[in-house]
């Protein structure tokens, strides 16, 4: 009888470089119960659609927004996306402008290329947006100012409540990107969230830190008004209008982000939080001790300056890590991240 071959996805066993992680086991299964769902017509697939209602709620509860609107997004690219067609959408310009940090996801690149608007970058001091520099470049055009709550290189958070009040001044909106610090800030003393500044929209993603099934992110908006600026007549479906980039989406995603919150909002988010920024504090100590520069860790995110032949060493060694743009070692401590998986990482490390 023929075998036939059966391709198997990686294992995590040596994934330093991802902001993604396995699913939790519930997240898993219901994932796989909700495969052939379609949140994009909640007409037809009713359960998963008063489940992204849930996701909405419990995401609200995160990040401190009382009766919070938004949806399950296919990730953190389209929840950026649609911040920025909400806010061109709203103002009334023929050349808007969003303003953000240059430390800023290349998704905003991707926004403004699709969206015809124009995407100013302000300097940054240790990654971090500079408020001055954002200051320089609002204009009566600017229809958004961005933050970033857990940067994607470094894990830094910008000063959020002063990016919001510039914003507010110049009659702008105010996003924020939590989209993969999200599930750490709430057991932080960081300002980022709804109670600490008037924020309008924010990105945060049940499938990165939050442990829910690809694809999972999540898009909040402070009220209804601000997301109907996305609403598009829907003829042949039995809802009325649909506010969401995609057509049809996974439900999956959905019912998978609302199995993974109730197992773990908020006592096991809080533990995993606990222990991955031991495990990059304890790391960020040792290659401070084989002589490395460290960037952080704001966030369990640790950014070092190895040498680009030692970081290709290390992936000939199988190990996925990443670089910065600036071509340092950058490792992710998700949830999968094990203090024995550093210390076999560091171990091959001795031998360079
Ligand atoms: C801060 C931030 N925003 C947005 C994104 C994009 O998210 P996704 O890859 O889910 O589209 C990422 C991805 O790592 C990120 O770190």
């Amino acid at each position: 009888m023929q075998q036939v071959q059966r391709d198997e996805p990686q294992d995590f066993e040596r994934v330093l470089s991802s902001m993604c992680t396995p699913p939790h086991p519930q997240a898993r299964e219901a994932a796989e119960r909700f495969l052939a769902t379609n949140p994009g017509d909640p007409g037809t697939y009713r359960t998963v659609t008063a489940l992204e209602r849930k996701a909405v709620e419990t995401l609200g509860q995160i990040a401190s927004l009382p009766d919070p609107e938004g949806y399950i997004t296919g990730g953190g690219t389209e929840a950026n996306i649609q911040a920025v067609r909400l806010a061109r959408n709203r103002a009334d310009t023929d050349t808007p402008n969003v303003v953000a940090p240059r430390s800023a996801h290349f998704s905003f690149r991707k926004a403004a290329e699709l969206l015809d608007v124009e995407l100013r970058t302000a300097p940054t001091t240790d990654h971090r947006a500079e408020v001055d520099g954002i200051a320089e470049l609002i204009d009566p055009d600017t229809v958004c100012v961005v933050g970033v709550a857990g940067s994607t290189e470094y894990g830094v958070v910008d000063p959020i409540p002063e990016l919001a009040e510039l914003a507010d001044d110049a009659g702008a909106l105010c996003h924020v990107d939590a989209a993969w610090g999200g599930f750490y800030l709430p057991f932080t003393d960081h300002e980022w969230d709804f109670s600490d500044a008037p924020i309008d929209t924010l990105t945060i993603d049940p499938h990165k830190v939050g442990q829910a099934a690809i694809p999972a992110g999540g898009l909040l908006a402070r009220d209804r008004t601000l997301l109907d600026e996305l609403a598009i007549d829907t003829p042949y479906l039995e809802s009325a209008s649909q506010i969401t980039l995609t057509g049809t989406r996974s439900g999956a995603g959905v019912a998978s982000a609302v199995a993974a919150m109730d197992a773990l909002w908020p006592r096991g988010y809080a533990e995993e939080y606990e222990r991955a920024m031991e495990n990059a504090e304890w790391l960020a100590d040792s290659l401070d001790a084989h002589g490395h520069e460290i960037v952080g860790p704001e966030l369990p995110l640790v950014v070092a300056d190895l040498s680009v032949p030692m970081t290709d060493e290390l992936r000939d060694r199988g190990w996925r890590v990443s670089k910065t743009g600036s071509g340092e070692l950058r490792i992710v401590c998700m949830p999968h991240v094990t203090r024995s998986m550093l210390r076999s990482f560091l171990a091959d490390l001795e031998w360079y």
